[in-house]
């Protein structure tokens, strides 16, 4: 495989340029050499950070599927339901993969996904960013090695954050089911492929799974409330207001995420955001969304062996995203919080903490996310370069089992039943 890796952006919103950013950091190994997104702004403004020629531009995915094969790999981070189309078209052209999570929103794409990738012997890497990060690799170091012995049982929680929620799945792309997916799947596939992971290849044979979408409903709107929050009396005594979490902030000079993602057309400032909130989504009353997804779900697993798991997304959270983990072994104990890991030993009765190198180059330092964004994007180049797709973690076999596990899980919310696995010969 020639070095830099060509890589041609499908989807030029925040995961394509971000993921793109790792070539600033490592020119030599990876080069954005197309772009294909059908808005200008986003087209545009990568095409400059990349120099971009031209006639490498398009305004749509299926323009590159038309195209000669010009590039060694596709970054697909389009929207949820676009994932399959320009996997299954593009690996069939011989592009190595890079995909945005969830792999699909049925479980039928998502085998076809899979399939397609292995018979046309390219690498596939689902962006299930968790499994890079370097906390979440030290446990499964830790867990291999026999330091808390048998794994009896697993705890897992995962906080989104009040304003994210509000921001993401209440006004944002990810409210509505039939636009995108359900909750489980766009923000929890992460989840439960660490459990699966953590587990050891054991496989699921029980799932069990709760949840429902509370408090963002249009009978909790406060009685005075307007429908968009630049028009409302009561918007002061209000968490959800959208002039706190995007004006406030812009006011302060903060720009990112979430501010970037209301003004995806243009700068955000002040006179910017204030008009996408006069006349866009992110204005909205929270109480008055075409918002259907789950605020809160807990899913339980039991897995061969009788290892158990439990697995809990809330939404009503000060963190964001932030996720707390407990794995409980026949001689330890292992917890994390997000800044440590901590090994507690029943036979010693003494704590062991572990840390690891969060440092990476360039705009990637930015916080966890970000220091795993760039493993992920570091594991797929060197994967293509050294002809090792061993090195991905979240390659087809492993992300459609754990994804099954979500289909399964949400099966089992809707029918209300606990739902035994299948077994699965792949
Ligand atoms: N791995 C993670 O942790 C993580 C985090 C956030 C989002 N995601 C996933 O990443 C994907 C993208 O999310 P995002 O936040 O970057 O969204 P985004 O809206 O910022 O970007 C998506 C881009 O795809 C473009 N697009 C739409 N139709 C297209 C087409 N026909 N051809 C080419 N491009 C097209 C849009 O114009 C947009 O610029 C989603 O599936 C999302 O669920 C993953």
């Amino acid at each position: 495989m020639p070095s830099p890796i060509k890589v041609i952006v499908v989807g030029a919103g925040s995961r394509g340029e971000t993921y793109s950013d790792y070539s600033f950091a490592h020119p030599e190994r990876l080069q954005v050499v197309g772009i294909a997104d059908p808005r200008p702004f986003a087209r545009k403004k990568l095409q400059e950070r990349h120099s971009v020629p031209e006639e490498n531009v398009f305004d749509d995915w299926h323009c590159v599927a038309e195209r000669e094969k010009f590039a060694d790999a596709v970054f697909i981070c389009t929207p949820d339901r676009l994932h399959k189309d320009p996997a299954v078209v593009l690996a069939r052209k011989g592009y190595h993969i890079l995909l945005e999570k969830p792999m699909a929103v049925t479980l039928e794409d998502c085998t076809e996904i899979a399939e397609t990738c292995i018979q046309s012997g390219v690498v596939l890497m689902v962006c299930h960013v968790l499994q890079y990060d370097p906390f979440i690799r030290k446990i499964k170091v830790l867990i291999d090695s026999g330091a808390i012995g048998d794994v009896i049982h697993i705890q897992h929680f995962e906080p989104v954050g009040f304003y994210h929620f509000a921001h993401s799945f209440v006004r944002g792309n990810w409210r509505n089911e039939a636009e995108s997916s359900f909750a489980l799947l766009a923000k929890s596939c992460h989840d439960l492929d660490l459990i699966q992971h953590w587990a050891g290849g054991r496989r699921c044979i029980k799932i069990s799974s709760f949840g429902s979408l509370s408090h963002f409903r249009k009978e909790k709107k406060p009685s005075g409330a307007a429908s968009r929050c630049l028009d409302c009396s009561v918007e002061t005594d209000c968490a959800y207001s959208a002039k706190k979490i995007y004006l406030d902030r812009v006011k302060k000079g903060w720009v990112r995420w979430p501010v970037s993602v209301v003004c995806s057309s243009s700068i955000p400032d002040i006179e910017s955001v204030t008009e996408a909130l006069k006349t866009g989504p992110y204005g909205r009353c929270v109480y008055e969304c075409d918002n259907d997804v789950c605020s809160n779900q807990v899913v339980n697993m039991e897995f061969e062996g009788g290892l158990t798991a439990s697995f809990t997304m809330v939404a009503f959270t000060e963190e964001i995203c932030q996720r707390k983990t407990s794995i409980h072994g026949s001689k330890g104990e292992l917890t994390y919080d997000g800044q440590e890991i901590n090994v507690f030993d029943f036979l010693t009765q003494k704590s062991t903490k572990h840390k690891v190198d969060m440092n990476v180059p360039g705009s990637f330092s930015k916080g966890g996310h970000g220091v795993a964004d760039y493993h992920l994007v570091d594991t797929f180049i060197t994967a293509l370069l050294s002809g090792n797709p061993l090195l991905i973690q979240s390659g087809p076999k492993e992300t459609l089992a754990s994804h099954r596990l979500v289909f399964e899980a949400e099966r089992s919310r809707l029918e209300n039943r606990v739902v035994m696995c299948e077994t699965y010969n792949d």
